[in-house]
């Protein structure tokens, strides 16, 4: 892909040598706001959904989005997508409870979770909130809580893993034998007979590959056998499908160089497979679910960090940012590529190496390995490209170091949608024994 293409996919230019996010230049920002700093784009959030939405809708009308709440769980991203019509898919109470304080209503949300405790159980029941399994087990314990409360087992989903998986980094592949998610071919048909024998009344079913998937042709397999698996439950079991879920994985290109996931072809992956064997007439015409959260909200964030140390030592040039693992961790803990540019080329001068590294005691903290970048000096400012996802709901406080503000921008306008966190906020939670005091 053209470099200028690549930019402007993500809302991003450079006018005279300074760097412009959704037109907004980022040096101005840095003079209002401390460093480091999540900026997020609302209107590039909604045209990823829109996109997505488009693509289903020409395949199959009856679908729904249900956005991956984990890659960004900002209450003001969840607001935006609600207004798109968008539902959410939860990994955990924690973010049940964040869409149900944003005023997302229960019914609009899937729990994906996974090593349910039955406590988990009890708050989803109690929330009204479909249940998505991932073993057989859960399911006998969460009848009995049904039974316990005197509630109505309405709809229940189960997770199906079909032993084929894709994505960035090995931890992100979540299909395959030796992966604790979803349940195996060979105890999927058993664990829809005992949920029906048990008085579910509605069902639906899922999978879930992996994330970071660029390569439409990953989907094929693992989708050919979902398709036969919803085929057999349907006739073994003598049941039907409300929805099914294909889950999320769409990858976005974080190199320069790298491929778009093309949505024509994983559309067609996907629907026209699915389109097949609803016009077989043997399972109903369920609604199509997709999950997608890195597609959604990466490239529509960026982190503004400031250059505090230049440090030749010798052998290798360093460039010391404000930002670091805490604030970013996915280079760390996957080895991720994201791209960094300068926000001032004005007085761009020779191309040198660096390794941009951040202020954590450890000398994994580094977000970009031998990258080109022009004669940086102390004070310059940095941006780091497509945080969006995974960003700032993996950082931390390590270090002490309190984790950053969010910015939100939309048609020329800069919001603050959180605030910085302080030193009192990272000890408010601790209790001093008397004997201490
Ligand atoms: C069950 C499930 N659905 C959806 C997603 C979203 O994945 P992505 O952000 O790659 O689209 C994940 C991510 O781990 C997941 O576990």
């Amino acid at each position: 892909m053209d470099f200028v293409d690549w930019l402007n996919r993500k809302d991003l230019e450079y006018r005279n040598g300074e760097l412009y996010f959704a037109n907004l230049n980022t040096l101005n920002i840095v003079e209002k706001y401390n460093t480091p700093i999540y900026i997020i784009n609302e209107q590039l959030i909604r045209k990823r959904y829109k996109q997505l939405k488009d693509i289903l809708n020409l395949g199959y009308k009856k679908n729904r989005i249900y956005y991956a709440v984990k890659s960004n769980t900002n209450l003001s991203i969840l607001k935006m997508l609600r207004s798109e019509g968008s539902y959410f898919d939860c990994s955990s109470t924690g973010e049940i409870y964040t869409c149900l304080k944003s005023g997302i209503s229960s019914d609009r949300i899937i729990y994906t979770g996974n090593m349910f405790t039955n406590s988990d159980f009890e708050f989803a029941i109690d929330n009204d909130v479909l249940t998505n399994l991932d073993s057989y087990s859960q399911l006998i314990r969460l009848a009995k809580i049904y039974e316990n409360k005197g509630k109505d087992k309405k709809i229940i989903s189960f997770r199906f893993n079909p032993e084929f998986g894709a994505g960035h980094h090995p931890h992100t592949i979540t299909a395959g034998k030796k992966i604790k998610f979803g349940i195996l071919e060979t105890q999927i048909v058993k664990t829809y007979t005992k949920a029906k024998e048990l008085g579910f009344k509605k069902f639906g079913i899922h999978q879930h590959i992996g994330s970071g998937i660029t390569d439409a042709k990953d989907y094929e397999r693992p989708i050919e056998k979902f398709l036969f698996i919803i085929e057999k439950i349907v006739n073994d079991v003598g049941i039907q499908f409300e929805f099914i879920d294909f889950g999320g994985g769409l990858g976005i290109p974080y190199h320069p160089e790298a491929n778009p996931l093309d949505l024509n072809k994983y559309s067609e992956i996907i629907i026209k497979n699915f389109r097949n064997i609803v016009e077989k007439g043997e399972i109903g015409e369920p609604i199509l679910f997709i999950e997608p959260g890195r597609y959604i909200s990466a490239e529509a964030s960026i982190i503004l960090t400031q250059i505090n140390t230049i440090k030749d030592n010798g052998y290798k040039l360093f460039a010391g940012l404000d930002a670091g693992f805490h604030t970013l961790i996915r280079p760390t803990l996957y080895g991720s590529y994201h791209h960094i540019l300068a926000c001032n080329m004005k007085n761009e001068k020779k191309v040198l190496k660096y390794d941009i590294v951040g202020p954590i005691c450890e000398s994994g903290d580094v977000l970009g390995k031998e990258r080109e970048l022009h004669d940086l000096n102390e004070g310059d400012y940095l941006a780091i490209l497509d945080a969006g996802a995974y960003g700032f709901t993996m950082s931390s406080p390590y270090n002490s170091r309190p984790r950053p503000a969010e910015l939100l921008i939309n048609d020329g306008n800069i919001y603050k949608i959180r605030d910085e966190e302080t030193f009192e906020d990272l000890l408010k939670s601790q209790i001093i024994p008397k004997h201490l005091k």
